[in-house]
């Protein structure tokens, strides 16, 4: 064997691993997933207790402190969150440089990376004390900034926090609360969005996740690098697939392609199941679970009606059954029930994203502080196999065709 130390020192040897399915990149002691068995634990605690038992602040304090807040804890940190929930006025004119319709993940990413800017003293954190203060500035802001990216998108005007509501109901006060319209949410609603934010919040190194590692590790301050997590969480393939999911799902209601036509067009690979498969889980995601068992709950208990549950259900009846998706051993994911709680919840599937964000926004932060913390981290620095031509000699203008 050779060891880490040994490995430092070696050159000349690469490890072609495209997609870096069976590389190591850290050790990390927050989440863990055996996707054998279909298992997912923050700090050892289960999921599914987790979303059972815990609110999505509770679970964000475990990820980015290590351990389960005492009361006094948790009510300090939620005072933290009250007190920060707000943006500084001049930050409100970023959202005035983006467009009528501007995407609300564009805004994300920007309006965080630039929240940076207004907390010089943070760009450096050096203790637990600093730390804490910027994570509970984005935990908090990034759910503001979220809202006022749906309010701009609809030409409406912001809803400034109401620092009396929950971090939940703060939220849906400002995407729907109307001038003298407070909107009251239902409490299935409320605990419906805490849950969807709980099984959002860590999946250890996943494409984002290792994004804000990648640009932690050039010791780039914790706003920069949440920034650039929020981007690669953008994508069809990652946080992007839960809007992907209910673009599929209306296809189908609109009679585009019946179910089975449209497995066979996934099997001809002219498109993938969208909210199927993953890199780690052979089996079925825990969270889609979860999340399948909260999308009936709250339809149920609130009297809504989505023809796309149905439509959800008999796609993966179908798909579980088919012998193609057996053989590469695809399961639903996270995203494949989540849109279903988003639109019952009136969320616009262009938040959709967004929404993930705001839930993975705890993750993010426990690891780069994790990176932050570790001794033993160096510059992330990949490797490649070269496959371009060898050396030539430059041409001049004329001798080129
Ligand atoms: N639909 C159809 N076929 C699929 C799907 C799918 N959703 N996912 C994988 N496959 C097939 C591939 O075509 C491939 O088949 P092959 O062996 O015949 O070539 C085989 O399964 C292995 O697929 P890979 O692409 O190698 O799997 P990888 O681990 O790289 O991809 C990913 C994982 C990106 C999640 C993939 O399953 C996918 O595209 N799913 C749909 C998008 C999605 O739901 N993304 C959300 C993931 S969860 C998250 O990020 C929060």
């Amino acid at each position: 064997g050779i060891d880490v130390t040994d490995l430092r020192r070696l050159t000349g040897y690469v490890a072609y691993d495209p997609g870096y399915a069976n590389t190591g990149s850290c050790k990390s002691s927050i989440t863990f997933v055996d996707g054998e068995r279909g298992i997912l634990r923050h700090r050892g605690y289960p999921i599914e207790q987790l979303a059972e038992k815990s609110s999505f602040i509770e679970t964000a304090m475990l990820l980015i402190f290590g351990e389960l807040p005492t009361t006094e804890e948790r009510t300090a940190f939620r005072a933290l969150l009250s007190e920060h929930e707000l943006l500084h006025e001049d930050l409100l004119h970023h959202f005035d440089g983006f467009p009528p319709n501007g995407e609300p993940m564009a805004i994300l990413s920007a309006v965080i990376n630039s929240l940076g800017s207004y907390h010089p003293e943070l760009l450096e954190i050096l203790n637990l004390h600093e730390f804490r203060l910027a994570a509970a500035k984005l935990v908090s802001k990034v759910r503001t900034i979220a809202a006022f990216s749906y309010r701009k998108s609809r030409g409406l005007p912001f809803m400034y926090p109401n620092p009396d509501l929950s971090y939940c109901r703060n939220f849906l006060h400002m995407m729907f609360s109307m001038p003298n319209r407070p909107f009251e949410p239902l409490p299935q609603a409320v605990s419906a969005l805490s849950l969807f934010l709980i099984v959002h919040a860590d999946h250890e190194q996943n494409c984002s996740c290792s994004t804000v590692r990648m640009v932690g590790s050039t010791q780039a301050n914790l706003f920069a690098s949440v920034s650039s997590g929020i981007c690669a969480l953008w994508g069809r393939l990652h946080g992007g697939a839960n809007a992907a999911v209910i673009e599929m799902l209306d296809n189908i209601r609109q009679g585009q392609y019946g179910v089975s036509d449209f497995l066979e067009r996934v099997k001809k690979k002219e498109c993938r199941l969208m909210g199927f498969g993953h890199r780690v889980y052979r089996n079925f995601d825990p969270r889609a679970r979860v999340l399948k068992k909260a999308a009936h709950n709250l339809l149920m208990s609130t009297g809504i009606t989505d023809p796309l549950l149905d439509i959800a259900q008999e796609l993966e009846d179908a798909a579980l059954a088919d012998d193609y998706f057996q053989e590469r051993r695809l399961y639903p994911n996270v995203d494949f029930y989540s849109g279903i709680i988003l639109r019952a919840l009136g969320i616009p599937v262009n938040m959709f994203p967004v929404m993930f964000a705001i839930g993975r926004m705890p993750g993010w932060i426990a690891h780069w502080f994790e990176e932050y913390r570790d001794p033993a981290i160096r510059l992330h620095r990949p490797r490649q196999i070269y496959t371009g031509p060898k050396q030539r000699d430059f041409l001049p203008m004329e001798q080129r065709l």
